[in-house]
């Protein structure tokens, strides 16, 4: 059984051992820095984890930026031995209603070309291609960003 919840500071320490395995050592978020962005919830920020409540482990994670029109995923991973039965689905889903609940009209994020599960996953949700950032990233791939539009009323 698992659940979708708040993040809270003490699920950071299996979030930073997450990333490194979701994002690669480079790109992966310090504790320092998880820490910051937890700092900015609930006015500017909303993350949230999901849950295996037998395990008692975080399964994944996903943060959004709020608090204007324009809501952006920050963030959004799946631990790599749980990935493929729906749960980056979810979560994206709750972030999406977190958004509509925070008055959002739009959902942005920003994804790398060459991330298929992840553009899967977007296409899927309803995600529209919006532009490209030519070598947005580090090692020079070119940045996709997306828009979906939030149900309102
Ligand atoms: C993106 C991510 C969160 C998806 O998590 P997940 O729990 O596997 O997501 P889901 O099971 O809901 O959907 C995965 C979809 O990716 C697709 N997929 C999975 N592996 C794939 C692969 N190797 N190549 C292409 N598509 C793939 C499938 O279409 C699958 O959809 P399906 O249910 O129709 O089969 C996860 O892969 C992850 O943590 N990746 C590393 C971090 C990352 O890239 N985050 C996104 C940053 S923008």
């Amino acid at each position: 059984v698992s659940v979708v919840e708040r993040l809270r500071w003490w699920d950071l320490e299996e979030v930073a051992a997450i990333e490194p395995q979701a994002f690669g050592p480079g790109q992966a978020w310090s504790r320092e820095q998880l820490w910051a962005e937890l700092a900015g919830v609930p006015q500017r920020r909303c993350y949230l984890v999901l849950r295996d409540e037998e395990e008692e482990q975080v399964l994944g994670y996903g943060g959004l930026s709020v608090g204007g029109e324009v809501a952006e995923v920050l963030t959004l991973a799946v631990r790599p031995q749980a990935r493929g039965r729906g749960r980056g689905t979810v979560l994206l889903q709750a972030l999406l209603d977190a958004a509509e609940q925070h008055d959002a009209s739009e959902v942005v994020l920003e994804v790398r070309v060459d991330n298929q599960p992840a553009r899967a996953l977007y296409a899927r949700s309803g995600f529209e291609r919006l532009g490209l950032r030519r070598g947005y990233y580090p090692d020079g791939a070119d940045g996709l960003v997306l828009r979906r539009r939030v149900r309102r009323g």
